[in-house]
This record gives structure tokens, sequence and C-alpha cells, in this order.
């Protein structure tokens, strides 16, 4: 990290700087017959990246992130995801932006009021594809046959313990799923 960077304050995201590891993970996800429960573990990073000004006045910290998800049976990577964290002071906002190689891709953002002194941190973040401000962009083949419809994710860090709970709701198959992911971490 350059001096510049390690200056920064990167507020409520600050406790999730590091790599963490955790086993704990349940996956439910789709399957054409019904939903299938996949136990896992992974590896998350978040980097700092630094400071970002929009149009001569908004100014963002931003942290990078990827999460390698591995299934327990396999040890198969199944689940790759990368983006952003990022927290606008100003307006209180906190935004996730994430991409995944099945060519689907989301904004999401929620409000952080809570006090930054405090030990426990928990951000919480939504999108739905009809939302004017946090939405989702998938390519047509996912829009017509595995359609993301909402996401939301909730993630807590107090010292060296991260868990995170997060929805993806779907319309596949037929049907609308939630399909679900939730972890507990420890920073390494
Ligand atoms: C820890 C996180 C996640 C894991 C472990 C995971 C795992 C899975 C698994 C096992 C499937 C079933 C199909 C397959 O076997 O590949 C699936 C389907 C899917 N996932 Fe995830 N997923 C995660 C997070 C997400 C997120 C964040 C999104 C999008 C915002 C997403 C979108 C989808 C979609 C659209 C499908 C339907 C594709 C299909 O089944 O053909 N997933 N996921």
């Amino acid at each position: 990290m350059s001096d510049e960077v390690s200056s920064l304050d990167f507020g409520p995201l600050t406790q999730l700087i590091g790599t963490w590891r955790g086993n704990k993970g349940i996956d439910v996800a789709p399957e054409p017959e019904g939903d299938e429960t996949h136990p896992y573990y992974e590896t998350l990073t978040f980097e700092p990246v630094g400071d970002i000004t929009n149009a001569g006045k908004q100014t963002l910290v931003v942290l990078h992130y990827r999460q390698i998800v591995q299934r327990k049976t396999d040890n198969e990577i199944f689940h790759d995801e990368t983006g952003y964290w990022i927290w606008d002071k100003a307006a209180s906002t906190i935004i996730q932006s994430l991409t995944i190689p099945r060519a689907v891709a989301v904004l999401a953002g929620g409000q952080y009021n809570n006090k930054l002194e405090s030990s426990k941190v928990t951000l919480e973040v939504g999108a739905k594809i009809d939302d004017p401000d946090w939405s989702i962009l998938q390519s047509p083949f996912m829009k017509d046959n595995a359609k993301t419809i909402a996401f939301s994710h909730k993630i807590s860090v107090e010292k060296d313990q991260l868990s995170y709970s997060e929805t993806t709701t779907l319309d596949i198959y037929g049907r609308i799923m939630e399909h679900t992911d939730s972890n507990e971490l420890t920073r390494c």
C-alpha cells in the first residue's frame, strides 16, 4: 500500500482489509429438479484501491475484493467473484459492485448510519432488477434462462471474525428461487 493510500480513511470498510478464510460455507443453488445444498470453503481478499473523485464533487473510498469459493466434496472452484466495496462518506452510502463469470453484474447499495467507533461493523446492501438506483445487468441468455431479479448481502466484521449471508433471487427452471450463501471467516 502506498503512503498516500495507507493514510486514507476507509471508514466502515477499514475492518474488511486483509485476507480471510472460512470453511463453514453453505450454498443453496438451483437445479432443474429442486434446490441443492453444497458445503464450501473460501478465501476472501480485500485490498485498498484509494479514493476517487466523480464529477469534481463526489469522493469515494474504494476496496477491491476477490472471492474464491471451493466445494468441499471435490475442492472444485465453483464460484469466482470480484468487485469493489465503496464508501461515500458524504451520502452515508455503501456500495458493492460485483461481477461473476456467468455474465451477471450487480450494483448494490445501502445506507450506513452506524457509529464508526463501534468494534462491530455491519454493512447491508441490496439491488433489484427494476430499482432505479441499485440494479442488475446480465447477458441476454441469463435474462431469458436464469434471470437474477434481486440481490441482498449482509456482512459483519468484529476484530478477526467476519460473517456474511447473501440471497440472490433467481427466476430459473420456471420458478422463483432464493439462491443463498453464508459463511464465517477468520482473518489470516
Ligand atoms: C458464495 C457464493 C456463491 C456460490 C457458492 C454459488 C454457487 C452456485 C451454484 C452451485 C449454482 C448451481 C449451478 C452450478 O452448479 O454451477 C449457482 C447458480 C447460479 N448462481 Fe450462484 N453462487 C454464489 C453466488 C452467486 C451470486 C452473488 C450470484 C449473482 C448475483 C449468483 C448467480 C447465480 C445464477 C444466476 C445461477 C443460475 C445458473 C444456473 O444454475 O445455470 N450466484 N450458483
